[in-house]
């Protein structure tokens, strides 16, 4: 396997790490700045010894070095700055991002790629048509990353282990995010029929501001060790083709009544990508909160093809 990650920062090189020390390929790490990729992957190959992991990752700002990748994750691009929208990020990382596709596509036909960058579900869409890369292929890493916050959450408002809770996140990542509350459970129960609905508000309230809570404390930059977890997640899940259901930013062809439109959706990840859509049965105040959410991304691809 040939995993080319895009963008060497805080994302970018901690999905490196996670990647190269589970062994699950050889790493090709690009940025734009001269020497970043560089650094931080012969930094990584220092600790080869120590970690024992027996794979090889090159740094490198040459989108030749890409040439035959499987997988490409895109993570280059700017993070919220403290007070800024997801949505602000949306003319910054446009320019990026047509950079980004313009660079790998030159070396790869095919490949399966990840987007990170934000505004996650605009950007991913951006990708694809930029890259003409089957729908399938191209999905983006942001509803496990807020599911597995709302699981943390959770445990942390009704004091129940971690193990015992699995919560879904599916919409935008942003603010018109959407947690389905009727398919999220602590102790194989439904959470909407075990917690009253102050706890629950307050989960909702904590899961939503959670990436801004993190940029707060940060003072510089936003999240990076569970957003390269969640990029660890459906890297493995694609290179061990585990078919395992992942709420993914996906291409919508119909499926819960959105059409050419990214949005969050619970997804089997495999070899090819994304081999299905789960079609969930959602109450109607969770077919509301993805109908805004559609809407939302609708408005902003309108904006941005316009
Ligand atoms: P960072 O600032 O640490 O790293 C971004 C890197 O991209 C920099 O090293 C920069 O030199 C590089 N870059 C910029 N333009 C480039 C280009 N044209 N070609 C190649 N490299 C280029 O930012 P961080 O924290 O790694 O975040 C990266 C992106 O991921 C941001 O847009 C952030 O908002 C997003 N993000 C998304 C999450 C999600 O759940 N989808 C979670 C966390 C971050």
């Amino acid at each position: 396997m040939k995993i080319t990650i895009i963008g060497a920062g805080n994302v970018g090189a901690t999905s490196a790490m996670r990647l190269l020390e589970a062994g699950l390929g050889d790493i090709v790490l690009l940025d734009i700045a001269q020497g970043l990729a560089k650094g931080k992957a012969e930094d990584l190959m220092d600790a080869a010894s120590l970690i024992g992991h027996g794979k090889n990752i090159i740094g490198t700002s040459d989108y030749s070095d890409t040439q035959g990748s499987d997988i490409v994750v895109i993570t280059a691009g700017f993070a919220r700055k403290p007070g800024m929208t997801r949505e602000e990020l949306l003319n910054k990382n446009t320019s990026v991002i047509r950079n980004v596709v313009k660079g790998f596509k030159e070396f790869n036909n095919d490949p399966i790629v990840i987007v990170v960058t934000n505004p996650l579900d605009i950007m991913t869409f951006l990708v694809y048509k930029e890259s003409m890369i089957d729908s399938k292929r191209v999905f983006g890493m942001a509803g496990c990353l807020d599911s597995s916050r709302m699981n943390l959450m959770v445990e942390r408002v009704f004091n129940k282990p971690l193990r015992d809770i699995d919560s879904l996140v599916l919409g935008t990542h942003g603010e018109t995010m959407a947690p389905i509350l009727s398919h999220s459970k602590v102790d194989g129960e439904n959470l909407i029929d075990v917690a009253n609905r102050d706890d629950i508000a307050q989960v909702i309230d904590k899961t939503k501001l959670r990436g801004a809570e993190i940029v707060s404390y940060l003072g510089t930059g936003s999240a990076f060790y569970a957003p390269s977890a969640g990029v660890f997640r459906m890297v493995k899940a694609i290179v061990e083709d585990t078919q395992e259901i992942l709420p993914c930013s996906c291409f919508l062809s119909g499926e819960y009544g959105f059409k050419d439109i990214y949005l969050g959706v619970p997804a089997q990840i495999g070899a090819d990508g994304v081999e299905d859509i789960i079609e969930l049965p959602l109450n109607s105040a969770e077919k509301k909160l993805l109908a805004a959410a559609a809407d939302s991304t609708c408005k902003q691809i309108s904006a941005l093809i316009a």
